[in-house]
């Protein structure tokens, strides 16, 4: 696989794009980025300090609806690896790490899929580590912070390219969820209401109950109750 380090860029996500032609993995990180890309077409704060990461990775006979265990892969390795510092860590699905309610990790995914297959995908992971992260008013965590020591960042990367290398499970990844039986505030299509989370499905899937009745949510903001929050804009 080929890995290249960067001073700066304006998205490791958008740079890695210029590898699918390529037909062979790749992994890039950088130092900081001008243009970090968070989900639903948000920015992501990008400052020296924290590790900003894509890896591509081609497939072959993979069905796409196996795609959520893209997903599940690189949020084990982020827990896996803030683990090795002392710190332990929590999924808020679908693909945000926290750390005692705060943000620690984001990972933004884009798949290539075609005739139902999963062709490749990039996955792109935005670890804070000694990054100033004041700006997001405390909605979000440095590993630093958690683990109350300092750490490099190149340290943190490191692990964390090893831990990618490693093989998992749906089942590592629910280890880490523990907001499953608990009450969560879900926004769903602009409505706001309490359920409780009763179970993540292969398929990436929440289900939640509401007044008795289950359903099934592909995609929705929660956020835990006796927390604070989860995002990081
Ligand atoms: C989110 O929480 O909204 C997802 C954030 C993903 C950020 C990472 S940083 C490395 C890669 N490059 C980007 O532009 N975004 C991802």
């Amino acid at each position: 696989m080929m890995i290249e380090h960067l001073r700066e860029v304006d998205s490791t996500n958008r740079y890695i794009r210029r590898y699918l032609a390529g037909g062979e993995d790749a992994l890039v990180t950088a130092l900081r980025q001008t243009g970090g890309m968070g989900t639903k077409g948000r920015s992501f704060l990008s400052e020296e300090g924290g590790v900003f990461l894509s890896k591509l990775t081609f497939y072959r006979d993979r069905p796409a609806g196996t795609s959520f265990l893209v997903m599940t892969h690189a949020a084990v390795a982020v827990c896996r690896t803030a683990e090795e510092f002392g710190v332990r860590p929590e999924i808020k699905w679908p693909n945000d790490i926290l750390v005692r309610g705060r943000k620690l990790c984001g990972i933004l995914i884009e798949n290539s899929i075609a005739g139902g297959m999963l062709h490749a995908s990039i996955v792109g992971i935005g670890l804070n580590v000694a990054n100033d992260v004041s700006a997001l008013g405390g909605i979000a965590v440095t590993l630093c912070e958690a683990a109350e020591r300092t750490l490099s960042p190149e340290s943190v990367r490191d692990r964390l390219i090893f831990q990618l290398s490693q093989e998992d499970d749906m089942q590592d990844y629910l280890s880490y969820v523990r907001f499953l039986g608990k009450q969560i505030d879900v926004t769903l299509q602009g409505e706001r209401f309490v359920a409780v989370a009763r179970r993540i499905l292969p398929d990436g899937r929440l289900e939640i109950e509401r007044d008795g009745v289950r359903q099934l949510l592909s995609a929705a903001e929660i956020r835990l109750m006796e927390q604070t929050n989860g995002g990081q804009r």
